[in-house]
């Protein structure tokens, strides 16, 4: 069974829109692709850039503040260097107007 953690209100993220989120201690990057919210590993695997205040910059993809890297966020996926590892992806719920994420 999941444990789901609460992570933002939705209207705090707009749709095309990305923030860092804290799911009990784990930092994450919370995308909003057209009202559907997606949970990514806050890390770039690259260098470590915050992927949560990165751009989100197609429907699915969210580019990396630091040096462009850019990941597909349903899965994960690594779609433009110069990172060349995919990044975690997590399940989230939306309940009640707020976003939930299950950290493990
Ligand atoms: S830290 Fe993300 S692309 Fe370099």
């Amino acid at each position: 069974m999941l444990d789901w953690v609460e992570v933002a209100k939705v209207e705090e993220i707009p749709p095309g829109t990305a923030a860092v989120v804290d799911a009990d201690g784990i930092e994450l990057a919370l995308v909003n692709a057209g009202g559907e919210f997606h949970a990514l590993a806050g890390e770039c695997p690259h260098a470590g850039g915050p992927l949560g205040d990165g751009d989100v910059v197609a429907e699915y993809s969210i580019e990396c503040p630091l040096h462009g890297s850019v990941f597909e966020v349903r899965t994960g996926e690594c779609l433009k260097g110069p990172a060349e590892e995919p990044v975690m992806t997590y399940d989230t719920l939306v309940e009640g107007g707020v976003v939930k994420v299950a950290p493990e």
